[in-house]
């Protein structure tokens, strides 16, 4: 054999023994906890391997362990629609939340036995892993628990998550990426040693780093992940999937990390100790939980048993109570919302608690400040409940200073400094200048929000930069922009590039649906579903203006709070003129309706499935809907046509097994045109 071949036979065995040295090692290390190697063993392998196919780039494997180190610097977070929803977890606070749960559950399933499985509630990112014959293929987060984002090269980085399986099974599997406390606090130490500010807690931690343009950053900070559900896609697997725990031990033979404290118990009295048990290990724990999951574990009976909305019913979260410290209140401040709202924010002593140093808290508005007497230098208990921001639950008065005065809520706006006025039966004080720069700098932080106008580059502080300028004075010289494309290359420490970015961006937000236009303008209590509502039934803007409070109330789903402030919103001189001055720039303000079509689809529900190529999901379900169609989520006996795509998965089997007609995208533009 010539020499070349020998040397490339003897390097492709060298690099195999080494990947599976590596791989055992990081299984070893990741997912079982329990190391046999030291780390610069460890890296010396990984070096050797390194070397090698950098000599042979044929050896490179996309599943090589030194792909995990991440490779390009320009992630894209193209949208990822979940084929099953990713729900959520209603929560329980208390025994007698778990109880009338579990009475819940007897009386569902009619007196059959039933077990539960216990779990912990990680307080991490929920992700979605898709493997195809074996071979990581896709990943993404939750996002609405519909549609999420393509997270797969910050995945791979992830040495817990196996690339490739030793089984060829096609399979998504859930779970949480999380920190360890030790790697959260190691990150923390390089950041102080850099002189860079501290990252506030693990959860929001690991919730930035799965963001990251730049997948290397990612491997750099250690992810780890828990793994909680399996799904078989192929649909014949699927049904001999019987129970959550065998499906929990099918994860583990397949090398995926589970969490060893997870127990199966027959009784709700055994779950409550195990909560018990829990809360008093949570502090030894080496990575962070916020309570214990309890689900019905035979698959049969949670089908049985459903979802309601975006919550199963077969299980719950039972959330422990929420950690308290107590600090000094050195100051109450006022922050200026966007629309004006003024929230009293308590200024603290910074303390650690759970996992965080707190600086600062919400105090909500004057009456709660007054109902709870809290002064400045009073020392205050303070608590983190489920959300993230902090709140303050009482002054400890025995620590009050002698000379304390009570809180006076000023009768001025912080920023613009005109009167601030609190109307008729509210607890909110509101600034009404609307000229207000903190006013104007929230809208437009509203506005160019990805789930309004998704203007890209836009940032907090860009904004703030432009309006100190004088380019932005309202929403509406976001479209004069690009007019000074050189002025705004001139500024210092601004590239040509980001420019040319926002400008880009700035130009493809003019496609953005009625919907969102209506939902980026700021109208009051106007969340994106309530837009939604709004643009479906009045399909253009004149008819939303010249709609009376009745009419607007009369729209299913829409009350009286939400009609009377879109009836203020285009009563108002100055909004009317920003709707024109926003239309002359070409946003759209019209629902795109098919010329002559519109009532095509009238009676028809329409499931859609796998994924497509001329549409997003999103915007075919809204093409059905504004046809006069249904677009519904699950396939049934009623449906009248699954649209499927490339991949279609479980929805198209019951399609067919339904006999429920399937077309593909030409079929289906055939049936609209
Ligand atoms: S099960 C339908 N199991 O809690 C079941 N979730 O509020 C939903 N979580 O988004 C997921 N640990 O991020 C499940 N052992 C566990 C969990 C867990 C943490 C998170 C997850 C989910 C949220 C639900």
């Amino acid at each position: 054999m010539p020499e070349d071949k020998i040397n490339k036979a003897a390097a492709e065995a060298k690099a195999k023994l080494l990947s599976r040295k590596i791989l055992d090692a990081d299984y070893r290390y990741y997912t079982l906890a329990n190391p046999d190697i030291d780390d610069y063993t460890y890296d010396m392998m990984m070096k050797e391997l390194q070397e090698i196919e950098a000599k042979f780039p044929e050896l490179k494997t996309p599943d090589s362990p030194t792909q995990r180190v991440g490779g390009s610097a320009s992630n894209e977070f193209n949208a990822v629609i979940h084929e099953v929803p990713m729900l959520s977890l209603s929560n329980s606070y208390d025994e007698n939340d778990l109880d009338e749960f579990d009475k819940r559950i007897q009386n569902l399933l009619k007196g059959e036995k039933y077990k539960y499985v216990c779990e912990l509630k990680f307080d991490g990112i929920a992700v979605s892993l898709t493997y195809s014959s074996g071979s990581f293929l896709q990943g993404a987060t939750r996002g609405d628990g519909t549609r999420g984002d393509d997270i797969t090269n910050n995945l791979r980085t992830i040495r817990a998550i196996p690339l490739r399986l030793e089984s060829k099974a096609s399979i998504e599997v859930r779970g949480e990426v999380f920190f360890m406390l030790k790697d959260f606090f190691r990150i923390n130490e390089e950041q102080e040693s850099l002189g860079e500010k501290k990252y506030a807690n693990p959860r929001n931690t690991a919730a930035g780093s799965l963001k990251l343009k730049d997948s290397r950053e990612v491997a750099a900070r250690k992810l780890n992940m828990f793994c909680y559900n399996l799904r078989f896609i192929d649909a014949k697997e699927e049904s001999k999937q019987k129970s959550h725990y065998e499906n929990l031990q099918t994860l583990k033979k397949l090398k995926f990390p589970v969490n060893d404290k997870t127990k199966v118990v027959n009784s709700i009295a055994e779950v409550k100790s195990f909560c018990d048990e829990i809360e008093l290990m949570r502090d030894k724990l080496p990575y962070e939980i916020d309570g214990v999951v309890v689900k019905v574990d035979s698959l049969e009976q949670q089908k049985k048993i459903g979802s309601i909305a975006k919550s199963p019913r077969w299980a719950i979260a039972y959330k422990f109570k929420a950690k308290q410290a107590v600090t000094k209140l050195k100051d109450i401040t006022l922050q200026v919302g966007r629309i004006g709202t003024i929230t009293p924010v308590a200024e603290l002593e910074p303390v650690f608690l759970a996992g965080s140093t707190i600086s600062r808290a919400t105090l909500h508005n004057s009456d709660e400040i007054e109902r709870k007497d809290i002064r400045v230098g009073d020392y205050v208990k303070i608590e983190k409940g489920g959300d993230v921001i902090p709140k303050v639950v009482e002054v400890v008065l025995d620590k009050r200073p002698r000379n304390s005065k009570p809180f006076e809520m000023p009768d001025k706006c912080p920023v613009c400094k005109q009167p601030l006025h609190r109307p008729e039966g509210e607890a909110n004080h509101y600034c009404t200048n609307s000229l207000c720069p903190a006013q104007v700098q929230g809208r437009m932080e509203h506005f160019v929000a990805r789930n309004a106008m998704d203007i890209e580059g836009l940032g907090f502080q860009i904004i703030e930069k432009f309006i100190q300028l004088g380019f932005l004075k309202d929403i509406t010289d976001i479209y004069l922009l690009p007019k000074h494309e050189k002025a705004l290359k001139s500024i210092e420490r601004f590239g040509e590039k980001s420019i040319d970015n926002i400008i880009a961006s700035i130009e493809r937000s003019k496609e953005r649906p009625f919907d969102k236009v209506l939902f980026a303008i700021g109208i009051r209590h106007v969340g994106d579903r309530t837009a939604r509502i709004l643009a479906k039934h009045f399909k253009n803007i004149d008819s939303i203006i010249s709609a009376g409070k009745e009419e607007i109330e009369s729209i299913h789903e829409i009350g009286p709070r939400i009609a009377e402030s879109v009836y203020d919103f285009f009563h108002t001189k100055a909004n009317l003129q920003m709707a024109d001055k926003l239309r002359k720039a070409g946003l759209k303000f019209e629902s795109e309706v098919p010329a002559g079509a519109s009532n095509k689809l009238e009676g028809l529900t329409f499931v859609v499935t796998g994924s497509l190529e001329k549409y997003k999901r999103e915007e075919v379900e809204e093409l059905i809907e504004s046809l006069g169609g249904k677009a519904s989520s699950s396939v049934s006996k009623k449906t009248n046509y699954l649209l499927a795509g490339a991949e279609a998965g479980s929805k198209l089997k019951k399609a067919e097994s339904l006999g429920v007609k399937v077309i593909d995208e030409d079929e289906f533009d055939k049936l609209i045109k």
